[in-house]
């Protein structure tokens, strides 16, 4: 830890990639865990930056939450590398678009053709490329929300983005994932060691996470 206080990086939220003026790619994600993980870190005692992006939920109150606003990738990107760098724990909990439209239109795209095509280009990877960066003393927890294969896929995520626990999301399971007040997630760690979690309020899944990290950080 950097001083006494444990500083918490978070990402939440979907991002939206604008098209032109008044059209965007988004997801549905609702920021609902990030926003819970980042009150219950704060309840803990630690101090946490919340990058989020367009989220309708407000803002976390309280003097341990600052929360950045952001709308796309590349945005969330750039306000979370600096706070990485200082920051003991990072969770990524946004819902990150892979790919944004290769060019922003200036004015509204007008109707044409029957058919339209749109060039996306790659996004970057905000946990993979901090990921690359992070030291020993820091930790990083990622998410990964998968419908087929899923222990696998996360375990793959977890080394590719140099995570040490991967909390994983099946959208198998009813009342989990998107949009939901509940949640029901398995924490993996490199080891392939894993912790069930039954299906909770976010909120409790949030408390529990933090606990599960609390105490991984006392051991390594
Ligand atoms: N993530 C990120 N930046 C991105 C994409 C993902 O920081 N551009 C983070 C997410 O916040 C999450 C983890 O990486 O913690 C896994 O996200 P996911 O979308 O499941 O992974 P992808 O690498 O996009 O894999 P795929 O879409 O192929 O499943």
């Amino acid at each position: 830890m950097l001083n006494d206080q444990l500083h918490v990086l978070l990402t939440a939220g979907p991002t939206y990639e604008p098209l032109d003026p008044v059209r965007f790619l988004g997801n549905r994600s609702t920021g609902k865990m990030g926003y819970a993980l980042a009150e219950a870190f704060a309840a803990a005692g630690a101090r946490v930056t919340l990058v989020s992006g367009p989220s309708q939920l407000p803002d976390p109150t309280g003097p341990l939450i600052r929360t950045v606003r952001v709308e796309t990738a590349a945005e969330m990107f750039a306000a979370a590398e600096p706070v990485a760098a200082e920051a003991d724990v990072w969770v990524f909990a946004a819902a990150v678009a892979d790919y944004r439209p290769a060019q922003v239109a200036a004015e509204k795209i007008k109707k044409s053709g029957e058919t339209m095509m749109l060039e996306l280009v790659k996004n970057v990877d905000i946990a993979a490329t901090l990921g690359q960066r992070k030291r020993p003393e820091q930790f990083a927890v990622g998410f990964a929300l998968e419908t087929t294969n899923e222990l696998a896929h996360a375990q793959d995520k977890l080394r590719r983005k140099n995570f040490d626990l991967v909390v994983l999301n099946s959208l198998r399971d009813a009342g989990a994932g998107f949009g939901h007040d509940t949640n029901q997630v398995t924490v993996l760690d490199a080891a392939n060691q894993f912790v069930n979690f039954t299906l909770q309020s976010k909120a409790d899944v949030a408390r529990g996470l933090v606990r599960l990290i609390l105490a991984r950080l006392k051991t390594t």
